[in-house]
């Protein structure tokens, strides 16, 4: 097993390019599985999560190459399998967006249940009940969604798709990926807003489906008999980007990420003006500049888009440990995603967790120390906390970071940080 060790301390400086967005390529592959011949995607990042979709994909029939680096071509016949099984599920949640496409296409689908995982429960009800009022028959058995389509196939249908913690992502995404082969109109109300559900509509409407409104909160989608693959691009990951800022600002440094699309991260670039983190905004990047005043901490609470991502919330929580005074940072999506708390606290940060709360005593000097990773974006506040901290921090367990992180420390190595990937015989 792969760790990072990172000698700290040192201030980032210099310019990156985004990386294509590991959430917003995860549908769109699912997407693949409804057009009729080939559909090629450009810009996908080379992730755990993407090659095991791609697995998934071929699973269930469909023929994948890779033409150069990052352009896959992706091509699904009408006949195949149906069952996306535990054993896949397991290692890729998101592997629960075939759902929606298979009964689309092939009239039914076997999912294995994902259960939850370190950030939270995280159900599948909503996707159930969106794809229930497309008419489709569903139970759970012996751990697994059996779908069906009714004969005929699916109808339009209405439905409210936000449960007390707000929207859903790839619920919304499940049930768009199988109304757009239904016959008749669908609205899909509270639907999440999140830009990867705006670039999962582009994409299907230019395979010639009629997906209206997404990007807000009603969706309406008038089915088509047959969708045609096209050729697009995955757009930037505004994550890796809020990422990079974050490890820019947490090091006092001068970051620029370009390739990028400013107006997703409006909610971060607010929080800095307040917390007083210099930066600009221009056409396709963003850049954060040394700060001469400590930033001050501010209280912040992860809501869906266009709030604070909770996919940031970690990252937020390694800057605020170089913040002037008490942060409260609350996550409203996924109240327990708080595992990086006991290990940012181990590299000397002062953070106290209440419920679905962390306060954050700041500033403090991190030191270096080894660190275990528990989840994907936890991984990433332990390498920003790693490249504030003096001396040596090991992050071990970084298969997490490279599930959604494409080759980071040679981004951050580029940035003038010193990290380097070691083969972990610690045995963690
Ligand atoms: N929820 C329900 N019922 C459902 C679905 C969701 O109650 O049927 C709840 C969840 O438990 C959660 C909230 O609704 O409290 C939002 O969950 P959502 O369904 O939006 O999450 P997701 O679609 O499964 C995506 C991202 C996550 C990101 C969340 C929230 C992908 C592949 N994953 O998950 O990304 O945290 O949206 O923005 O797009 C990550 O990249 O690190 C990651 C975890």
């Amino acid at each position: 097993m792969d760790c990072f060790r990172i000698e700290g301390g040192r201030a980032l400086h210099g310019t990156v390019r985004a990386a294509g967005s590991k959430n917003a390529a995860l549908p769109l592959l699912a997407a693949t599985l409804l057009p009729v011949g080939s559909s090629r995607l450009r810009g996908v990042p080379q992730l755990r999560d993407l090659l095991s979709m791609r697995d998934l994909l071929v699973d269930l029939g469909a023929t994948a190459s890779q033409a150069e680096e990052g352009v896959w071509e992706i091509s699904c016949p009408t006949e195949g399998p149906t069952e996306a099984p535990y054993e896949v599920v397991r290692k890729m949640r998101a592997s629960v967006a075939v759902l929606g496409p298979l009964l689309a296409r092939r009239g039914r689908a076997r999912v294995s249940l994902p259960g939850g995982c370190v950030i939270g429960v995280r159900p599948i009800d909503l996707h159930l009940k969106g794809l229930a009022a497309l008419g489709a028959e569903i139970r759970v058995e012996h751990g697994t969604v059996v779908a069906e389509a009714p004969p005929g196939g699916l109808r339009g249908g209405q439905v409210y798709l936000a449960s007390r913690w707000g929207s859903t992502v790839l619920g919304t995404a499940n049930v768009m990926l199988a109304a757009v082969l239904a016959r008749g109109t669908t609205v899909i109300d509270a639907a999440a807003q999140e830009p990867e559900i705006l670039a999962l509509a582009d994409f299907l409407n230019s395979c010639g489906a009629q997906v209206y409104g997404a990007g807000g909160p009603r969706i309406v989608i008038d089915g088509v008999d047959e969708l045609k693959g096209v050729d697009a691009w995955v757009p930037a990951d505004r994550i890796e980007v809020g990422t990079l800022l974050l490890a820019g600002a947490a090091t006092c440094g001068d970051v620029t990420v370009e390739g990028c699309a400013p107006e997703e991260l409006t909610v971060l670039l607010d929080l800095f003006t307040q917390s007083g983190v210099p930066f600009e905004a221009g056409e396709g990047h963003l850049r954060v500049m040394p700060w001469t005043d400590r930033p001050r901490a501010l209280d912040i609470s992860c809501r869906p888009y266009p709030g604070l991502p909770t996919d940031l919330q970690a990252q937020w929580m390694a800057f605020c440990t170089q913040a002037e005074g008490l942060a409260m940072i609350t996550d409203t999506v996924y109240p327990d995603r708080f595992m990086h708390v006991a290990e940012l606290n181990r590299l000397g940060a002062h953070i106290r967790r209440e419920g679905g709360t962390a306060l954050v005593v700041g500033p403090t000097q991190l030191s270096g120390a080894p660190v275990l990773a528990s989840d994907l974006r936890a991984s990433a506040a332990l390498v920003i906390a790693g490249l504030v901290a003096e001396g040596v921090t090991e992050v071990r367990r970084v298969y997490h970071l490279d599930r959604g992180y494409e080759r980071l420390e040679d981004k951050l190595e580029l940035l003038g940080g010193v990290v380097r990937r070691e083969l972990d015989e610690s045995g963690a």
